[in-house]
């Protein structure tokens, strides 16, 4: 896995002209990033995996760039592998049934090589209607709905796959493919016209291997170990069952790791979490041969006190807890990503209405709004350095 950095650096020559990437900065405030000699990148590769965090590059929405200096500085110092938020989605890349922009996803691909940081991939196909664009939602497939089907994935992921070959050695190649609600595979434009959900991952899986012969494919999902998410574990897990016995060419599974504290547990004061549960999830997940991934980790915190400091140590608190689990699993586990490293720029802020009922920022990444580091930057530190 660490060998790769080489290999991602002579990748530069090989991307496209797209939109320029602008470099460090290095005046602009100064960046409290606690005692972050080494940074947890550095740390995570004692263990050998990598560290990183999703990064943004201007897009609606979402309002941040890595050009801000002091987020830069951030990643700069922490993270040794990027992930775009939205920009390798097919909602960015995918203006129309016939045209492709890569402009955002070539300037992040850029700024990670300048900046000597590997990409991760997220995400060749997130199976459902609502990030679609919507020329695929509405898609006339005509006559040979399955043939016509089958070009149109396929194309997508030869030429996203392909161009990014050097630089990407791990794909989300397939997000979130079941209902959590329905307990079902989700329908989309694609599974309609090839006859199943499955049908449509499996060649995702299939597409990619061609392109990608070295790469860790993955799947990638946000069953979790709330007990709240008990039920769409079995549903992963009877996905990547049916992967293995069809010999489909999954290598890992990504787990978001978007946790949640949405009550709190009386004896633990932090969100409830069926440590059983989920250790059986994680045994039967590794014991079918998949690698582990932590791919987009973040914290909600709705039901903790508006109070800053209490927020923050129940925050470091159950993200200790979580991180002390998974890495019991530390044999099986690959990298390790923030889902951003500022609360500021964290789509918790935004997605959802309800994350915080009181109007404050959820704090639920390792540095607070004004770029200083909170006690989780510590936690995560301390993990790293003990695995
Ligand atoms: C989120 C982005 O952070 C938002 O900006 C966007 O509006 C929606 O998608 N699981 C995933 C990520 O796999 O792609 C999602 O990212 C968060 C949940």
């Amino acid at each position: 896995m660490l060998a790769k950095r080489r290999h991602v650096l002579a990748g530069l020559a090989a991307l496209p002209v797209g939109a320029c990437a602008p470099g460090l900065r290095t005046d602009g405030p100064a960046v409290s990033i606690g005692n972050a000699k080494p940074g947890l990148d550095a740390m995570a590769q004692q263990g050998g995996r990598r560290f990183g965090s999703a990064v943004a590059w201007n897009t609606a929405g979402t309002g941040m760039s890595v050009s801000n200096p002091d987020y830069a500085r951030i990643l700069s110092a922490e993270c040794g592998i990027i992930v775009a938020e939205n920009e390798m989605k097919w909602q960015a890349l995918r203006p129309s049934a016939e045209t492709y922009d890569f402009t955002a996803a070539d300037a992040i691909a850029r700024w990670a090589n300048a900046n000597a940081m590997e990409l991760r991939g997220h995400t060749l196909l997130w199976h459902r209607p609502q990030w679609f664009p919507d020329w695929l939602n509405a898609y006339d497939f005509g006559a040979n709905r399955m043939r016509e089907a089958e070009r149109v994935l396929t194309s997508h992921i030869r030429t996203v796959a392909s161009r990014y070959a050097s630089q990407i050695s791990s794909w989300d190649v397939v997000n979130e493919a079941i209902d959590h609600e329905t307990r079902a595979p989700i329908k989309t434009s694609l599974s309609r016209a090839m006859g199943s959900a499955e049908a449509v991952i499996d060649l995702a899986f299939h597409t990619a291997r061609e392109v990608l012969p070295d790469a860790q494919l993955v799947y990638n999902d946000y069953m979790s170990w709330e007990p709240a998410h008990s039920g769409h574990c079995d549903d992963v897990l009877r996905l990547l069952e049916g992967m293995k016995a069809r010999g489909v060419p999954c290598d890992a599974l990504g787990i978001q790791s978007h946790i949640e504290m949405f009550a709190l547990d009386a004896a633990t004061g932090v969100g409830p979490y069926d440590e059983a549960g989920w250790r059986r999830f994680l045994d039967e997940v590794t014991g079918m041969g998949y690698r582990l991934l932590i791919t987009e980790f973040d914290v909600k915190d709705q039901a903790l006190p508006g109070d800053q400091g209490t927020r923050d140590a129940k925050v470091a608190e159950f993200t200790r807890r979580y991180f002390e689990l998974m890495f019991d699993y530390a044999d099986h586990l690959d990298d390790v990503l923030a889902w951003g490293m500022v609360d500021a720029y964290n789509w918790l802020q935004y997605f959802d209405p309800a994350a915080r009922t009181d109007g404050l920022e959820v704090r639920g990444t390792p540095y607070d709004s004004s770029y200083a580091a909170k006690p989780m930057r510590e936690t995560l530190a301390a993990t790293f350095s003990d695995n």
